[in-house]
């Protein structure tokens, strides 16, 4: 595990995006695996301005996103399909075409988890899959208890995730209880892992991912202790378990 310890979000943001851009620079590297929510926010508007100055195209990159919401259209203004518009799509070269996100509103989301877990097996391999961490051990929307195994399935959200994500919303109510999610295994399977934490909620979940004795189902993240190549970008605040266990 390669752990960079920078001093807050926007300098999390920028070594983000510096790295991404230059592994994707890369022969052979043309799958990304992306992650939404507030954390990469600053890492994409990055990205596009690097991108932008360097002249950097993306139109041979293809992209996989972790999850998207059960029951938001593709234009709701919550959806992680609007988010990846905003944020990232609409200000680069990408072909439509070669942006994946799951349907949340499939009428057989069985149906669609199979179907997009087809899409990234016939993608061979996702090169660089970014990722985030939630304050209670998740990753992707794979919440505590879920099996190392799984593939792409639908979950129900944890209360504490529905609240975490309520900022986004008009309020509590409206945050979907369920959403479709790349699973544990399907994340593992890919060939690098960049997870970004900024902020001292994410210091008990980084601290088991890092320091972590038990490699446990209860805190989905600390699977990550077994791939083979992960680096973890974190600001001070995410990582003041972690320094203070460290030197004391
Ligand atoms: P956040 O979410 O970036 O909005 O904190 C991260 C996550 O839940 O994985």
């Amino acid at each position: 595990m390669n752990i960079i310890s920078v001093k807050n979000y926007q300098e999390m943001s920028k070594v983000a995006a510096e790295m991404l851009i230059e592994k994707l620079s890369a022969t052979g590297v043309n799958v990304m695996g992306l992650a939404t929510g507030g954390t990469p926010e600053g890492m994409y508007k990055q990205l596009v301005k690097l991108a932008s100055e360097r002249n950097f195209s993306f139109k041979d990159i293809h992209t996989v996103n972790l999850d998207e919401y059960v029951g938001l259209s593709d234009e709701h203004p919550n959806s992680y399909h609007t988010y990846m518009r905003n944020h990232l799509f609409d200000h680069i070269d990408i072909p439509d075409a070669n942006t994946h996100l799951p349907n949340g509103l499939a009428e057989n989301l069985d149906g669609e988890c199979e179907r997009y877990e087809k899409m990234i097996t016939d993608l061979e391999q996702v090169n660089i899959q970014l990722l985030g961490i939630g304050a209670n051990g998740h990753i992707g929307f794979n919440e505590p208890g879920t099996s190392f195994n799984s593939k792409t399935q639908v979950v129900q959200l944890a209360e504490s995730t529905r609240e975490a994500n309520a900022r986004f919303f008009e309020n509590e109510a409206e945050v979907p209880t369920h959403a479709i999610t790349m699973g544990i295994q399907t994340i593992m399977e890919s060939k690098e892992i960049v997870l970004l934490a900024s902020g001292s909620s994410k210091a008990e979940a980084l601290y088991e991912l890092i320091c972590g004795k038990q490699v446990t189902e209860k805190v989905p993240a600390t699977v990550l202790q077994r791939h083979p190549n992960l680096t973890v970008i974190a600001d001070e605040e995410a990582l003041h378990l972690v320094n203070s266990v460290q030197h004391s």
